[in-house]
């Protein structure tokens, strides 16, 4: 029998820090159902204290859903599911280290993801987290309404390119490795408002890293209206802060979230390690 969870609400907008669950053992019909419950809530839980070796962290997650295999970023030998994202000491981080939401680019993008932090820096490295759906709630009426019929395209080709971000991830000499494949290039379509599967409620989806252009717009008229809602979607009233500590799961639902690695622990290491969790066609 698990003792009840204690939620720690971070900020207005989302995110919460949990104690009282141990998530390296399967988790009970009540925990599943408090967690999802929280994470409808507050959209990013950071829960402490956790010890996962990689199979436990992979057990955890497939309690989620089923975990994607990344076509990029190499996954952990035997554990492909499994990234380890890696920042050595005396070097700059970057992964993750701009706003994005996790694999917008598949079709059927990322629900959830699970970073477990194992050694984190003594100061730096923290990740920020938004909410698009207050995003979405703070734009006035008629550009909710000119947005909610609108498409946008998004690829992995801005991101991962050799051609305009360097090779040096595809020939083994960064300590994250990357497969290249013409898959970068690959468009999906997704809503620029979607509706989360589970509460009914309407977020903003698009992101700097992955979304390219709104659909039927110019390109200029794309990029002054992606990089007002960038704009907005990021005001500190929207964002949350999580700062890691040894042992820190932290668990997000990438439907009505994006988030930002912050870059700036350079003397330190840091390792973590990361499974995401597929979700449904946005619709
Ligand atoms: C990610 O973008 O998935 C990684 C975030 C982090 O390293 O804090």
């Amino acid at each position: 029998m698990m003792r009840p969870l204690q939620i720690r609400g971070l900020a207005g907008a989302l995110g919460a820090e949990v104690r009282g669950v141990d998530l390296s053992s399967p988790l009970d019909a009540a925990t599943r159902e408090a967690l999802d419950d929280a994470l409808h809530r507050y959209g990013v839980l950071c829960v402490r204290d956790q010890k996962l070796s990689t199979e436990a962290l992979l057990a955890l997650a497939k309690q989620f859903g089923s975990p994607d295999v990344h076509p990029i970023a190499n996954g952990m030998p035997g554990h492909p599911e499994v990234i380890k994202v890696l920042k050595p000491a005396g070097e700059r981080a970057f992964f993750g280290t701009s706003w994005h939401t996790d694999n917008s680019f598949f079709e059927c993008p990322s629900a959830l993801t699970i970073l477990y932090g194992e050694q984190v820096p003594p100061v730096g490295g923290d990740t920020v987290f938004a909410s698009m759906e207050g995003a979405l709630a703070a734009l006035s009426e008629p550009v909710r309404r000119f947005l909610e019929p609108l498409c946008a395209v998004h690829s992995a080709s801005s991101a991962y390119d050799p051609k305009t971000t360097g090779d040096a991830k595809y020939r083994g000499e960064t300590a994250i490795q990357y497969t290249f494949s013409d898959r970068i290039y690959d468009e999906v379509v997704h809503p620029v408002v979607r509706t989360h599967p589970a509460t009914g409620r309407k977020s903003l989806y698009v992101n700097p890293m992955f979304t390219q252009q709104i659909v039927g717009l110019s390109k200029p008229e794309s990029a002054a209206l992606l990089a007002m809602l960038y704009d907005l979607s990021t005001r500190p009233e929207l964002c949350c802060r999580i700062h890691w500590e040894n042992g820190t799961v932290a668990i997000w639902d990438n439907r009505w979230l994006q988030h930002y690695a912050i870059d700036d622990y350079a003397d330190y290491e840091r390792i973590m390690y990361r499974v995401t969790v597929r979700g449904e066609r946005p619709v």
